[in-house]
């Protein structure tokens, strides 16, 4: 099938993925995610096991969550292309606040949901984040953290040893279904649905994985104060500190991210 551009959605320059709006021979309109680069990088592999991802979730829709289809997959050995179903409707960041948290919610109940339909193979090809993973990160997140902000030693001290006495009090038996990136600009509402787009980091782990990561990265500072203060079951400052000390260092270098994950460790855990 061949494709007519329409407009460009969004050129991701962390990893070099275009998202593109165009039209098929018979005039639908389909979204493509593009990756041009060789097979053997790591961006090429992280679009592929989107795509394969999501295979996997959009024949697993509910009503709380749904996901667009993969019209197809191309690749060469130096291209991938992932078509998409259009969804028209409008980003979750365009909604009110207290809608974006109910929706938050309702996403989070939708994966738990969801993991329960995943069949053995399913499972199988979603990569685990297990409690050996969070253990094992742990120093090396808090060196890297120092490393980029000595400074901070006293914090970032403090939240690796909340981490190391209280991650093995986590539940970490019943694993589901985490996105890893869950913002409102990775929602589409449409016509009352909800959809989640980008599953390219999409892991089976703590099921409070999601929820904790919106509070700890401060992308919008108010709906992490919201989502903090309102469910006071699904917030955890253990998770929150783990989170910011594995995300707040992950880019290697002071940056603004950096700065939203210490403001929480400030923040959520005085
Ligand atoms: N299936 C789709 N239907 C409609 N819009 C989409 C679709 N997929 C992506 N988009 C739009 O493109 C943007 C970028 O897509 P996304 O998959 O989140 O890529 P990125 O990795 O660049 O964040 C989204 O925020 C959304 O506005
Ligand atoms: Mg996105």
């Amino acid at each position: 099938m061949k494709y007519g551009f329409i407009k460009n959605l969004s050129i991701n320059t962390a990893n070099g993925f275009t998202t593109t709006l165009c039209s098929d021979e018979l005039g639908n309109k389909v979204v493509i995610k593009k990756y041009r680069g060789s097979k053997h990088d790591g961006n090429y592999s992280r679009l592929l096991y989107e795509s394969r991802v999501g295979k996997i979730l959009s024949t697993k829709s509910t009503l709380a969550v749904k996901f667009p289809d993969i019209v197809e997959v191309k690749r060469k050995d130096s291209e991938i292309s992932v078509v998409y179903e259009y969804i028209p409707g409008r980003l979750l960041s365009g909604f009110s606040l207290d809608y974006q948290a109910k929706a938050i919610l309702r996403v989070i109940n939708g994966l738990t949901e969801i993991t329960k339909k995943l069949s053995a193979k399913d499972k199988e090809f979603i990569v685990r984040r297990t409690f050996f993973d969070f253990i094992i990160g742990l120093p090396i997140f808090c060196l890297l953290f120092l490393k980029i902000s000595p400074r901070n030693f006293l914090i970032v001290s403090r939240a690796f040893f909340d981490c190391l006495v209280n991650l093995p009090k986590l539940y970490f038996r019943d694993l589901a279904l985490a996105h890893c990136d869950l913002k409102p600009e990775n929602i589409i509402v449409s016509r009352g649905m909800i959809y989640l787009l980008d599953c390219e980091l999409t892991r089976l782990t703590h099921r409070k994985f999601d929820y904790n990561k919106i509070i700890a990265s401060r992308v919008n500072p108010r709906l992490s104060d919201l989502l903090h203060k309102n469910h006071q079951k699904l917030s955890n400052s253990t998770l929150i500190n783990y989170l910011c000390l594995c995300y707040g260092s992950s880019r290697g270098r002071e940056t603004s991210y950096t700065a939203n994950y210490l403001a929480s460790l400030n923040k959520y855990n005085p």
